[in-house]
């Protein structure tokens, strides 16, 4: 094959990050995204989105997300198939946050059958449960990008403001210490099953979380196939 950017490439598949709150799913795929450029589709992030502008869905998803529940499947799905039926999906792209739920993963089987010929790619971050607790009440988000710090490990070089873009950090309602043990227990419950039901079909790999970002990011790029 000729030499090509990664860039150029994209990913020919759908890859699935799956894995605990406050695993570093969402510090890994916009690194991933933006490396392989391709889109990075957050489920959360399309929620709050939809909670800022204050539309029907967000609507109904703002007090379950405050309660650190899981939004109803039908209201995830119409919402990612949307999205993923768009063109700048067609080179593929990485989920975070999505599939949550058994019926969700079989009702992404069925779309990325029509999309794609070769199966998803799911990479499981493995972080050590005592570990969440600390990155989820330390997490702070730019208002403006998205970029994310951690007031404990990754603290921005002017406190409260992103090195990237200056934007304001924000701590993420539903960071409460109260909250993130309702999100890890309904991770446990509802979600932890997907890693058997993709690792029994040979498409899961695990990663070890508890590395630092970059050593993450190089064991992601490296089993998508780039040194
Ligand atoms: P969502 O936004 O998806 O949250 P989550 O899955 O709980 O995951 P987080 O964003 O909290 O963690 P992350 O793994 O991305 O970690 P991050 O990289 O930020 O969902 C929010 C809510 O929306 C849900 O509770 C639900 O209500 C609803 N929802 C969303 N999708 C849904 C779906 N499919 N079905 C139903 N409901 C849905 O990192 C965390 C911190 O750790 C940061 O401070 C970071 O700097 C730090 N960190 C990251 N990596 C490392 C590292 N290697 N070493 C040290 N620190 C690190």
């Amino acid at each position: 094959m000729p030499e090509a950017s990664v860039a150029a490439r994209g990913l020919g598949r759908a890859v699935i990050f799956l894995g605990p709150p406050g695993a570093g799913k969402g510090t890994q795929a916009r690194q991933i995204a933006e490396t392989y450029g391709v889109p990075h589709l957050s489920t959360g992030d399309m929620f709050r989105e939809h909670v800022g502008r204050g539309t029907a869905l967000g609507l109904r998803a703002k007090p379950i997300m405050e309660r650190g529940e899981l939004v109803p499947d039908d209201l995830v799905l119409s919402m990612i198939e949307d999205r993923i039926s768009r063109p700048d999906c067609n080179e593929g792209f990485i989920l975070d946050g999505f599939p949550r739920t058994l019926p969700q993963a079989g009702a992404l089987d069925e779309i990325l059958r029509r999309r794609f010929e070769t199966e998803p790619l799911v990479v499981h971050f493995v972080v050590d449960q005592n570990q969440l607790m600390r990155r989820l009440t330390g997490r702070r988000t730019c208002k403006i990008g998205g970029e994310i710090y951690n007031v404990y490990d990754h603290p921005p070089k002017v406190p409260g403001r992103c090195d990237r873009d200056g934007g304001e950090l924000v701590q993420r309602p539903d960071d409460r210490e109260d909250v993130i043990t309702e999100r890890l227990t309904a991770y446990e419950r509802q979600t932890r099953p997907l890693v058997d039901y993709y690792r029994s079909r040979g498409v899961l790999k695990d990663v070890n979380g508890m590395a630092s970002p970059e050593a993450v990011t190089k064991s992601v790029l490296e089993l998508l196939g780039q040194k």
